[in-house]
This record gives C-alpha cells, sequence and structure tokens, in this order.
C-alpha cells in the first residue's frame, strides 16, 4: 500500500536516539511525535532542538501513546527485548538498534513476536548506508571482483572503552565489550556485502588487558572517565570464521589496545577478479574506499568520489518505507538474528577455547550421499 500520509513515530532513548531524531529530521515521509527516556533533561532539549511535541520518562508510557504507529529502541541492550516485545504486542512497527538482542534466544524471541503481530521489524545497521559500502555491495554483486575468498573486518580503538561502570561495560547489561558493540558493525558490512554467507565454523578468543586495570577509557568522549570503575567484558576480540564454499573472514575489535589505530574501522575483499578495501579513520565518509584491479596485467588502484550519506539517515528511511509501502525491510530481523549467531559462536568459541560449530555441512554431505547410493 503506498500512501502520503506521514508515519508517526516515538524514539525511546536519547543517547545515539539523536541520531534517529536527525534521521527522521531529513524524511519528508515521517513524524516523530514523542521520544523518552530516563535522563529527562537530554532528552527535553533533544525535544527542543526537533520539535517533538511530547517526552516521556518511561518506554512504557511512550508505547502506551494510540497515535504512534511505529518505534525506535535505542536503550541499553539489556533492554532490547522487553522494549520491542512490549511496542509488538501493543502493535507498533519496530527498529532496534544493533545488537538485535544479547543472545540468539532474545533475537528470535524478537523475531517471533513480530512475526506474530504481523509488523514490520529493522535492525539499525547504519553503516549499510555508507556509500562506500554500497559500492563494493554492487561490484560484488555485479561479479566485479570474480570469486570472493577472502574477507578481513575490523574495528580498532586504541583508547575507546565507553564508559567504564555504566551499562555498556557490564557483561549482564550488553551481552560483552568491543565484539558486540562495534565488531557487530564491520561484521555485518561484510556480510551484507558478500551476499550474507552460510557460516560454518569459528574460532575466536577474546582479551581483557586493559579494561580491568582502568586503562583505556575514551578521554574526551560521552562518558565520565570512571578508573575504578568494574570491567566484566573484553577489551579485544579476535575471530576466524569459515563459510560454506570455503570463504573466509577475520574479525578484530578492540576498545582498547596497544596500537596504531586511534578509532578506525573497515572491511577488505579479496576476489580472484579483483579486491575492495574500505578503511575509515575517525568516521570519515569520503576518501575511504579503494578498488584493486588490473589493466592488461597492470595492477590498478580506484580511488572512487564518495558522498556523505547520513547512515543513520538511509536506514531510517527504509524503515519507513518499509511501514508506508511495504517494501522489504533491509537491515531485517532475521540478519539482525545471524549476526548474533555468529558474535555468541565467537564468544562461545573463546571461552572453550577451540573452534565451535555454527552450522554442520556434514549432515547435508551425508544426506547427498545418501540419496546418491540408494537413487
Ligand atoms: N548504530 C550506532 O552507531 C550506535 C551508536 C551508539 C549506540 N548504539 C546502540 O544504541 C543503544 C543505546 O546506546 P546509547 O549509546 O544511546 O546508550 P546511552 O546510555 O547513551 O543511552 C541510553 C538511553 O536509554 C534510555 N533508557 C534507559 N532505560 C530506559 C527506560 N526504562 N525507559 C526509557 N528510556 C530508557 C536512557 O535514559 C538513555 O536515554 C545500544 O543498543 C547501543 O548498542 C548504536
Amino acid at each position: 500500500m503506498s500512501d502520503s500520509r506521514k508515519l508517526r513515530v516515538g524514539v525511546i532513548g536519547c543517547g545515539v536516539g539523536q541520531l534517529h531524531l536527525q534521521g527522521f529530521a531529513e524524511d519528508p515521509r515521517a513524524d516523530v511525535v514523542a521520544i523518552a527516556g530516563l535522563d529527562e533533561d537530554r532528552c527535553r532539549e533533544l525535544a527542543k532542538t526537533f520539535g517533538i511535541p511530547r517526552v516521556y520518562r518511561d518506554y512504557q508510557d511512550l508505547i502506551a501513546d494510540p497515535d504512534i504507529e511505529a518505534v525506535t529502541v535505542a536503550v541499553p541492550n539489556i533492554l532490547h527485548l522487553p522494549v520491542a516485545l512490549a511496542a509488538l504486542a501493543a502493535g507498533k512497527h519496530v527498529i532496534v538498534e544493533k545488537p538485535l538482542g544479547r543472545t540468539v534466544d532474545e533475537s528470535q524471541q524478537i523475531i517471533d513476536a513480530a512475526r506474530r503481530a504481523n509488523r514490520v521489524l529493522g535492525v539499525v545497521f547504519n553503516r549499510r548506508g555508507r556509500h562506500d559500502v554500497q559500492l563494493v555491495k554492487r561490484e560484488v554483486e555485479r561479479g566485479a571482483l570474480g570469486e570472493v575468498y577472502h574477507a578481513r573486518a575490523f574495528w580498532m580503538r586504541r583508547a575507546g572503552i565507553p564508559g567504564l561502570g555504566t551499562w555498556f561495560t557490564s557483561k549482564q547489561m550488553a551481552g560483552g565489550g568491543p565484539l558486540i558493540d562495534l565488531g557487530i558493525h564491520v561484521l555485518d558490512m561484510a556480510m551484507w556485502m558478500i551476499g550474507n554467507p552460510r557460516p560454518l565454523r569459528v574460532s575466536a578468543a577474546t582479551y581483557a588487558a586493559l579494561g580491568p586495570k582502568g586503562r583505556g577509557q575514551w578521554i574526551g568522549g560521552r562518558f565520565k572517565v570512571n578508573p575504578g570503575e568494574p570491567y566484566e567484558v573484553e577489551d579485544f576480540a579476535t575471530a576466524m570464521i569459515r563459510f560454506e564454499g570455503g570463504l573466509t573472514l577475520q574479525l578484530d575489535a578492540s576498545w582498547a589496545a596497544f596500537t596504531g589505530h586511534g578509532d578506525e574501522f573497515g572491511v577488505s575483499l579479496l576476489g580472484s577478479e579483483g579486491g575492495a578495501e574500505i578503511h575509515v579513520h575517525d568516521y570519515a565518509e569520503t576518501g575511504t574506499l579503494k578498488l584493486y584491479g588490473e589493466l592488461d596485467g597492470v595492477p590498478t588502484v580506484t580511488t572512487p568520489q564518495l558522498q556523505k550519506r547520513h547512515g543513520h539517515g538511509e536506514i531510517l528511511r527504509q524503515f519507513t518505507s518499509s511501514v508506508l509501502d511495504g517494501t522489504p525491510m533491509s537491515p531485517s530481523g532475521e540478519e539482525g538474528l545471524e549476526r548474533v549467531r555468529l558474535i555468541e559462536a565467537i564468544y562461545r568459541s573463546a571461552e572453550v577455547g577451540h573452534e565451535v560449530i555454527i552450522d554442520d555441512e556434514a549432515p547435508l554431505a551425508s544426506a547427498q550421499r545418501a540419496a546418491d547410493t540408494t537413487g
């Protein structure tokens, strides 16, 4: 159904929720009519800046507002499940900040609830809105890289632990550290660009060398520096994932490590006919992509002239269109679940200290053998 009316949205959470407000402000088909957050001063300030009529403290009150058709969930990870379930039960369409849930079980519950309620569910993987990511995806799709056989995804910070003692550094509230916070972004970039291949196995390790000593905090970031507070999650994670067909992906994520990376993320792809490298320093949006190829046997490097895009705006516009026009939502809830499935397997492998199986291809192979011998 296409429709010229505006979608009436409520934003829950006034931290990164601010980027949701900026995103919707650029969308002529959506109106944010309410926001909610426990930090009332901050929420009121945002409401004033963006001209939002209603401010609630608790998310339950926003969800009870019958004028609201869709909500964005931008609260600490521990609250994604209860907030999303409450919103879906009230008949709202929902888009949840990454990660969809802290675990596969939580993510699956949200997906099941969205199906039952027949409502749109999306996940905010805002980096998909980047021009460099979109160009590489298109190059992969048109076969310009040939067969992609290896990917490397990383997000490394030298000293970027957000808010020691806040929900970010609590295993229970966040579900993990930089892997589930930052690694999931670059994992999604890579997986989306290469067409969501089926992961089979992962071998991983996590470390906490600086965080527990109160080191590596984000000085000048939006959180207070609190050296005495507890630190319960990893500060660095590394993983090697094997996919169906032989493709491999190396993933590294750190909030704090003695490295030359200040705050940098990226994805590189190696293909049989070409390669692509996205390398982003300090959230730059241009000058971040190189494409590698060959011209008459001579190596070439192409550096496309990139446009600046508002990542949250791009994803939220897709959400609006999905609700109003019925177009499929991308990033979907299912993709959100698949990313969490990988994150959970990485933590499991790190805990047991060896490779773990995510999806076993053996049953398929043995079923095929059985079919061959009986047929
Ligand atoms: N996509 C991105 O680039 C990006 C960036 C930062 C954070 N995030 C994600 O967004 C989510 C929020 O992170 P953040 O950095 O904004 O955290 P934050 O701590 O800065 O803000 C959390 C907000 O949730 C509100 N809140 C908490 N409990 C609430 C309740 N019961 N009712 C209403 N509001 C409540 C708080 O008042 C606050 O406004 C997390 O899931 C995080 O992973 C995504």
